[in-house]
């Protein structure tokens, strides 16, 4: 992927969230953006998703400016994207199965037989192939997250976006959830994942940025920002999330 942000802002209701962001993230496989709280890193990720308008700027994307004037315009940018939020966003009233084959059916086009077989084969990938026809009461939160990325990833997207897709998960599922992060990366696919888990952050990420106050304040790779972090804003982050 290739991704370049061209002075993006967004204010709401006045309030300034995306502060003018520039950042060219070249070839980047596994980008990781970092920052406190309320910083703008959903909004961002939500802005490159087509999910939010930016109010000046642009995105492009493998070389293309995404075009915020036209639904249909975002409805094709978005085929090439998977997306995971924190909370799964699974249908409740539907089996893992289904959760798959109706974006494949009714966003990609698949016939019911393609979407049918293309979800199986991504749910055995993942080992999630037993779960194919619970609900997602029936499924730990580990196994929902595991199925809200087998369904981002079903119809082979240019980029994947995980927006802290471990944060409500106890220990043990983040490490699952993690663990299958980490086979993406290996397979080369491409990534931005938001993130509070440092030392994940460090390991997978190709680049990591930090985010605070709807600025990207350093951009480096991820041992030059965790060893040496130039700003004092993302040394003091640092200093407070890696005490514990
Ligand atoms: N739809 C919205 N309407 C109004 N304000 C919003 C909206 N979305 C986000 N904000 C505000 O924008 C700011 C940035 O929010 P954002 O969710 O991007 O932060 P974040 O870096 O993802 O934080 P966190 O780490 O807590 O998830 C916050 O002050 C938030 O209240
Ligand atoms: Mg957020």
């Amino acid at each position: 992927m290739k991704l370049r942000l061209d002075g993006v802002r967004k204010a709401f209701a006045g309030k300034t969230v995306l502060d003018g962001i520039y950042a060219d993230f070249g070839d980047a496989r596994a980008v990781v953006f970092i920052g406190p709280s309320g910083g703008g890193k959903s909004t961002l990720l939500r802005t490159i998703a087509g999910l939010e308008a930016p109010d000046a700027g642009s995105v492009t994307f493998d070389g293309e400016p995404v075009d915020y004037s036209s639904e249909e315009k975002l409805r094709a940018h978005r085929r090439r994207l998977g997306i995971v939020f924190q909370a799964f966003n699974l249908f409740p009233h539907l089996t893992a199965l289904a959760n798959i084959t109706l974006a494949l059916e009714k966003v990609h086009g698949h016939t019911p037989e393609q979407a049918r077989e293309t979800a199986m084969s991504t749910l055995r990938r993942f080992a999630l192939d037993a779960h194919a026809m619970k609900k997602p009461a029936e499924l730990s939160g580990g196994q929902k997250q595991r199925v809200a990325i087998a369904r981002a990833i079903a119809a082979q997207p240019g980029l994947l976006l995980f927006d802290e897709p471990t944060s409500s998960l106890d220990p043990e599922m983040t490490a699952e959830v993690l663990e299958l992060i980490e086979e993406l990366k290996a397979e080369g696919r491409s990534f931005i994942l938001v993130t509070h888990e440092m030392g994940f952050a460090r390991r997978v990420g190709d680049t990591v940025a930090f985010l605070a106050d709807g600025k990207i304040v350093e951009k480096e790779s991820a041992a030059q920002l965790f060893d040496v972090p130039q700003s004092a804003e993302c040394r003091d982050f640092l200093a407070k999330v890696l005490r514990y």
